[in-house]
């Protein structure tokens, strides 16, 4: 299941304007700042793939990568806090989830939640969204390398994640798959692309 080929291939802000090639695909969403583009880059195995920022808001555009020759991963604009104003983030808000509801070749949606940090209302909505329009999702877990810090309020990564997962139960028939990883370490990594391919064998 290792990548052993990725190019960018275009940027779209529209569902129409993606590739048309029918092959499949695995989108990252998740909060501005989550570690959307570091984790594609980890996956790829390549530093500067996909644009990568301190800053929220790095991310603009339906970004699609092509890997393999085969299948696309797409990188997506981050939802919540972002340093770009309102009105744009209204627009990245509206065309991925269009994105979302009318991509046919999307395989899964790859929500990722920093297990840094306590859960967050705005992930558990957006996980709430996925599960009332029956996306199929996938949840990745990211920054597990981090420490817990009392400032982020004394949990551990393995805290965090399990009072989302017990916050989200609500929203799914089934719980959705999840991983935990680090783009730091490259935890995740291997596990991520396994279940990938599995994803795109079914
Ligand atoms: P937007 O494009 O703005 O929505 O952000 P994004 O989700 O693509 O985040 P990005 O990959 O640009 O990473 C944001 C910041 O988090 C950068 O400073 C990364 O170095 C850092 N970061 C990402 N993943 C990890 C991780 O696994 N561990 C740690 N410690 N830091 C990470
Ligand atoms: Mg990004």
């Amino acid at each position: 299941a290792q990548v052993t080929q990725a190019e960018f291939v275009k940027s779209s802000v529209r569902t129409e304007d993606c590739p048309s090639d029918g092959l499949p695909e695995f989108a990252l969403v998740g909060r501005s700042n989550v570690g959307k583009s570091s984790l594609l880059n980890s996956l790829v195995r390549r530093k500067k793939l996909a644009l990568t920022s301190k800053k929220p808001g790095k991310t603009q555009c339906i970004n699609h990568f092509r890997i393999n020759e085969s299948w696309y991963l797409v990188d997506l604009p981050g939802y919540g806090y972002a340093a770009a104003p309102q009105e744009l983030r209204g627009d990245w808000d509206k065309f991925t989830k269009d994105y979302f509801l009318n991509r046919s070749t999307l395989v899964s949606v790859f929500l990722l939640v920093d297990a840094s940090i306590p859960v967050k209302k705005i992930d558990l909505e957006y996980a709430s969204w996925l599960g009332q329009n029956q996306i199929p999702m996938t949840l990745i877990f990211t920054k597990c390398d981090k420490r817990k810090k009392k400032k982020n309020g004394g949990k551990r990564p393995e805290e965090n994640v399990s009072d989302f997962q017990e916050l989200i139960r609500g929203f799914f028939q089934t719980a959705p798959p999840w991983i935990m990883t680090s783009s730091v370490t490259n935890q995740g990594r291997d596990e991520i692309l396994l279940h990938m391919a599995q994803l795109r064998n079914y």
